[in-house]
């Protein structure tokens, strides 16, 4: 029988992506979408789509067993610059969904989790540059204390119950197809969007604010990769650092220059600046590369020749 999965916060900016993607593997009625709100076009007419929200524990645990779920990728979310705004909901929203799918994976309803970790559970004592896999990590904000704590519970429910959960530390992920919500990251996308629409762009970020980032393709590769690896090549099991591109605004702003000449940037950096300096610049991601056999395919111009393409043939 088909691998049966269920993607809650298919909606969002990573979970479009990768539902689109696992319907083209398995089959469109064997990927069941979820959100608390509609998506766009595209994937509302991929395949299945449920409304439940993903901190109601009964509501997931009857989409799980109407459909027979064998495994549960788990994307909602609230991102690093709105949880700053509303704490208690941010950190509500992120423990409490993750709670709900390690619960039944604990309670074998189903076989498999995957959980997104991030950046953010980095810090400022942190060292920012090719950050190793185990490192001091006391991250400064809501989002970076509830992916830190939800890595820790990852790793417990792993150890204490042998619930098969998987686990990568995304950078900031660029994309056209879906908007991303609420991060520090963000930049990276609404410069496309500026660069299009009246070719100049004022950064959040200060010029020189080298973060790690990486193209969607490339971060459904490697979540794909990393569910299918087989479990006892997996040596961590609270989250893996994948690194991707590094870059600052000013390198970015450059590169789409080289495509549309007349391309200006300024800078007027505000409250995600002091998130941003918290974070990596680059990423050490030796794990992955040795457990399965992580590679990235999209550099700086590559991605940017993408998002340009790609948005152009959206408009
Ligand atoms: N892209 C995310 C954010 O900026 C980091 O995981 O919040």
């Amino acid at each position: 029988m088909a691998l049966k999965t269920l993607i809650i916060g298919a909606c969002g900016q990573i979970g479009t992506e990768l539902t689109l993607s696992l319907r083209e593997k398995y089959g469109k009625d064997n990927v069941i979408a979820v959100d608390i709100r509609e998506g766009n076009e595209e994937l509302m007419q991929s395949g299945p789509f449920e409304t439940a929200d993903a901190t109601d524990y009964k509501a997931i645990e009857d989409l799980v067993m109407h459909y027979e779920i064998d495994e549960i990728y788990l994307m909602a979310a609230m991102l690093s610059a709105t949880a700053e705004k509303f704490p208690m909901r941010g950190w509500h929203l992120n423990m409490d969904s993750l709670f709900n799918v390690l619960n039944l994976a604990k309670d074998k309803k189903v076989s498999k989790v995957f959980w997104p970790s991030s950046i953010a559970v980095f810090g400022p004592s942190t060292p920012q540059d090719q950050t190793p896999q185990t490192t001091i990590m006391e991250p400064t904000t809501v989002y970076g204390i509830s992916k830190q704590s939800g890595e820790r519970w990852c790793e417990y429910y792993h150890k204490k119950y042998g619930v098969d959960v998987r686990s990568i530390r995304y950078p900031g992920l660029i994309s056209y197809k879906t908007a991303p919500g609420g991060g520090t990251t963000d930049y990276a996308i609404e410069i496309f969007h500026e660069a299009l629409a009246s070719k100049k762009y004022t950064s959040f970020l200060s010029e020189e604010t080298a973060l790690p980032m990486m193209f969607m393709d490339d971060a459904i590769k490697a979540t794909m990769q990393l569910m299918d690896a087989p479990a006892e090549n997996l040596s961590i099991r609270s989250s893996y650092n994948l690194g991707g591109i590094s870059f600052t605004p000013k390198q970015l702003a450059e590169e789409i220059k080289k495509e549309i000449a007349d391309f200006s940037i300024d800078y007027a950096p505000d409250f995600r600046q002091d998130i941003a300096e918290t974070w990596p610049s680059s990423i050490d991601d030796t794990f992955a590369q040795k457990d399965w056999k992580w590679k990235h395919d999209f550099d700086l111009q590559k991605m940017t020749k993408a998002m340009l393409r790609g948005l152009k043939k959206q408009a």
